[in-house]
C-alpha cells in the first residue's frame, strides 16, 4: 500500500491542512489486479473486462461528458430529485461525516454540501470520497476544499469491491452516498457483497443514500447508451487504451464497434466491443499471451442494471439497510433510495 497523508486541521484552516489521501489501489496493486482480471476475462468462453477499468483520467473525463448528453437523462434527473430533497435530508440526518462511493469529479456531493451550507453556522464536516481514479479525485477534492471552509477531506483510493474495510470507522453520525446508479454496474451477487461491506462502515442509525436508474421503455434506455455524438462509444473503447498503457498490449481501438442493448429479462443494458475484422492482440504483461477476437464475438465491457422499487427494497433489506424514503422524478425515470442501518 502506498499512503500519502496530510494532516487535517480545523474548519477555516488552509485547504492543504484539511486534506488527507490514502492510496490502497494504485501503482503495482492496480496493475496486478488489472493483469489478473484481463487474463480471466480475455481467456474465458465469453470475453469480458470489468467496467472499473474504464476510469483512468480520460475515461472519467469521457464519463463527465456523457452526463451532459441529451440522451443520458440519468444525471440531470438525479440532480432534480436530490436538489429538491437535499435540505430536508441534511436537516433530518444531520451527518457529521459523508462517505461517497465512486465519487469521481465530486460534482454531486456539492448538492448535499450546498444544502448544508444554507445552515447559519455549518459545523465541520468530514468528507470521505472513495474512488479508483486518483487523478480525478485529487483535482476534485482541491476544488471542494477551496469552496467549503467547513470541510475536511479524507480521500481513499481503492476498489469498492475489495477495499471498503479500509474506510475508517465512523466517529460521528455518518451518511454514505452512492450516486449515479453506479451500483447497477455490478451483478447482483457483487452488489450484495458491496452492500454488506458498506454496512460494516456504518453504525446503527447511520444512513445510506443510493441513486438508481429505473426500468423503463427500451427506446429511452438504448438511446442513453448509444448517443448520437459517439461519446459513449469513445468511453467504451477507452478500456482498450487502459489495457494498452498498463499491460503493453496492442489493441487497435478503431477496429472495434460499440454495441449497447437492453436485455429486458435481466433488466440490464449490456455494452460490448465487437471487432469489425479479426484481431490478433499481443499482451506482453500477460506472459506474451496472444488473444484472437473475431467479428462473431465481442468483449463484454459493462452491464448497467435497471431497478424497481420492490427490487431495491429487497436488496437493501437483505443487506441490513432497510429503506426509509424513496423519491422519484415525476416521470419515474430515476430514484433516490434512503436507507437506515438497523
Ligand atoms: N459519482 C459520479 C461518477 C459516476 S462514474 C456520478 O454519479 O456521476 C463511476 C465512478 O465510480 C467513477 O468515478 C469510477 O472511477 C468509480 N468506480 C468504478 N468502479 C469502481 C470500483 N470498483 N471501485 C472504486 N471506484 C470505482
Ligand atoms: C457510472 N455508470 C452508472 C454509468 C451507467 O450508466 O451505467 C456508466 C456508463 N456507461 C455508459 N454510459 C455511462
Amino acid at each position: 500500500m502506498t499512503t500519502r497523508k496530510e494532516s487535517a486541521g480545523g474548519a477555516g484552516s488552509p485547504p492543504e491542512s484539511r486534506y488527507r489521501l490514502d492510496v490502497h489501489h494504485g501503482g503495482a496493486a492496480y496493475e496486478d489486479a488489472l493483469a489478473a482480471d484481463a487474463l480471466t476475462g480475455l481467456t474465458g468462453p465469453v470475453k469480458s473486462l470489468p467496467p472499473k477499468y474504464f476510469y483512468d483520467a480520460d475515461g472519467s473525463a469521457l464519463f463527465d461528458r456523457i452526463t451532459t448528453l441529451p440522451e443520458y437523462y440519468l444525471t440531470r434527473t438525479e440532480e432534480r430529485i436530490v436538489k429538491a430533497m437535499a435540505s430536508r435530508w441534511m436537516a433530518e440526518i444531520r451527518p457529521a461525516e459523508l462517505v461517497e462511493l465512486g465519487a469521481g469529479t465530486c460534482a454531486k456531493i456539492r448538492w448535499l454540501m450546498d444544502a448544508r451550507n444554507g445552515a447559519s453556522a455549518p459545523q465541520r464536516l468530514l468528507f470521505l470520497p472513495f474512488d479508483v481514479d486518483a487523478r480525478t479525485m485529487d483535482g476534485a477534492v482541491r476544488g471542494l476544499l477551496r469552496d467549503y471552509a467547513f470541510l475536511a477531506v479524507h480521500g481513499i483510493i481503492g476498489d469498492f469491491q475489495r477495499d471498503l474495510s479500509r474506510v475508517p470507522a465512523p466517529g460521528a453520525r455518518r451518511l454514505a452516498v452512492f450516486f449515479g446508479s453506479t451500483l447497477g454496474n455490478l451483478h447482483p451477487n457483487e452488489r450484495a457483497r458491496v452492500l454488506q461491506d458498506l454496512r460494516g462502515i456504518l453504525r446503527s442509525g447511520d444512513c445510506f443514500l443510493l441513486g438508481v436508474d429505473l426500468v423503463k421503455d427500451t427506446g429511452t434506455l438504448e438511446a442513453a447508451y448509444n448517443d448520437s455524438a459517439g461519446v459513449t462509444a469513445a468511453f467504451n473503447r477507452n478500456i482498450l487504451a487502459v489495457l494498452n498503457r498498463h499491460l503493453g498490449s496492442d489493441f487497435d481501438q478503431a477496429a472495434y464497434a460499440h454495441e449497447a442493448f437492453y436485455d429486458r429479462e435481466r433488466s440490464r443494458i449490456e455494452m460490448h466491443l465487437r471487432p469489425m475484422t479479426p484481431q490478433e492482440v499481443h499482451i506482453p504483461r500477460l506472459g506474451g499471451l496472444t488473444v484472437t477476437v473475431t467479428p462473431d464475438e465481442t468483449i463484454w465491457t459493462e452491464s448497467s442494471y435497471k431497478f424497481t422499487r420492490e427490487g431495491v427494497g429487497e436488496m437493501l433489506s437483505a443487506a441490513g439497510l432497510p429503506l426509509v424514503d424513496w423519491q422519484t422524478d415525476t416521470d419515474g425515470m430515476f430514484a433516490m433510495a434512503l436507507a437506515r442501518r438497523d
